[in-house]
């Protein structure tokens, strides 16, 4: 496994790679959900390119851009036990160097549910994912579930933008007790931690309530509120059953529905989201026209 920082050592290693590269990036402090991503490239890629790098774009001035848990020790050991072929781990400065000026923008989808409460959030995130995809060109790119709205928005950005890449959505890795998994999980305290199962029994109740043939939008986003209202340590800052492709909010009878979530749990903000009559759970990969398999 290579470790490079720089463009130039960048370019150098991807060019000796065999095809299909297959690419999963990360901010590190990496964990099973990460893992699973690598696995799923490992699976269908002759290479695999892993990034990590805390992009400060995507941070908001009051969020936790300096607190972010880092391990690039640990990271490294477990992507060269998962058969990684490169990791790259740019600098701020290589992705952000003096006099930086150009940004990429998905415009309504990014208005809805996570955008509504960091603005610039996905702002950051599409100009860095649309760099590092330059930079690695990579056949396919892996994106979680987890995060719905940001694998929504970059096949969004690849479709709007011709990009020539596979994105893959794969499903979410949850604690044996529903949790999530996420780096800012390590946040918790124990107490804390107990209460953040909360947002999956939240999820499972509207998506029990879904499998009795409970259709109307705002009876399930009630479903999910009732349960989190009784978890004293949570404080709701939304909770939304929405279309899987605009990120609207649905009303009245729904077939497809994202149901998504934030909550403070302490001072921790976690988010989490079940889909909804889609096949598999997964938003579906999508594949740019024209592009060989
Ligand atoms: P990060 O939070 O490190 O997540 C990297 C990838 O892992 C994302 O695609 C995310 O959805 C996925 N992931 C995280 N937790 C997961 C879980 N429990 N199950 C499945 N997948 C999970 O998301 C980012 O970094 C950044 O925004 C990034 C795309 C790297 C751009 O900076």
């Amino acid at each position: 496994m290579r470790v490079v920082t720089t463009l130039e050592d960048l370019r150098r290693a991807r060019a000796a790679l065999p095809e299909p590269v297959g690419f999963v990036p990360t901010m590190g402090y990496l964990h099973e959900g990460h893992l699973a991503l690598v696995r799923c490239a490992r699976r269908e890629n002759a290479s695999v390119v892993v990034s990590i790098f805390v992009n400060p774009t995507q941070f908001g001035p009051d969020e936790d851009l300096a607190t972010y848990p880092r391990d690039l020790e640990r990271d490294l050991a477990l992507l060269e036990a998962e058969g990684v072929d490169l990791v790259w781990t740019p600098t701020p400065e290589v992705m952000y160097p003096p006099g930086f000026q150009t940004w990429v923008t998905v415009e309504e989808l990014t208005r809805e549910l996570e955008g509504a409460y960091r603005p610039g959030h996905f702002r950051g995130v599409t100009t860095v994912v649309t760099k590092l995809l330059a930079a690695v060109q990579p056949q396919r790119a892996y994106f979680g579930q987890k995060d719905a709205q940001q694998a929504r928005v970059i096949i969004q950005m690849v479709r709007d933008l011709n990009l020539p890449v596979e994105i893959v959505v794969c499903p979410t890795v949850r604690e044996p007790d529903g949790l999530a998994m996420s780096s800012r999980n390590t946040y918790l305290n124990p107490e804390e931690r107990r209460a953040a199962t909360v947002l999956y029994r939240a999820l499972q109740a509207a998506k029990q309530a879904y499998d009795a043939g409970e259709r109307d939008a705002e009876r399930l986003r009630a479903i999910m509120r009732e349960v989190l209202a009784q978890e004293p340590l949570a404080r709701v800052q939304y909770v939304s059953c929405a279309d899987p492709d605009t990120l609207r909010e649905l009303e009245g009878p729904v077939e497809r529905a994202l149901l998504s979530m934030a909550v403070f749990v302490g001072s921790t903000r976690l988010i989490d989201n079940l889909l909804l009559g889609v096949e598999g759970g997964v938003y579906p990969r999508y594949r740019p026209p024209g592009l060989t398999p």
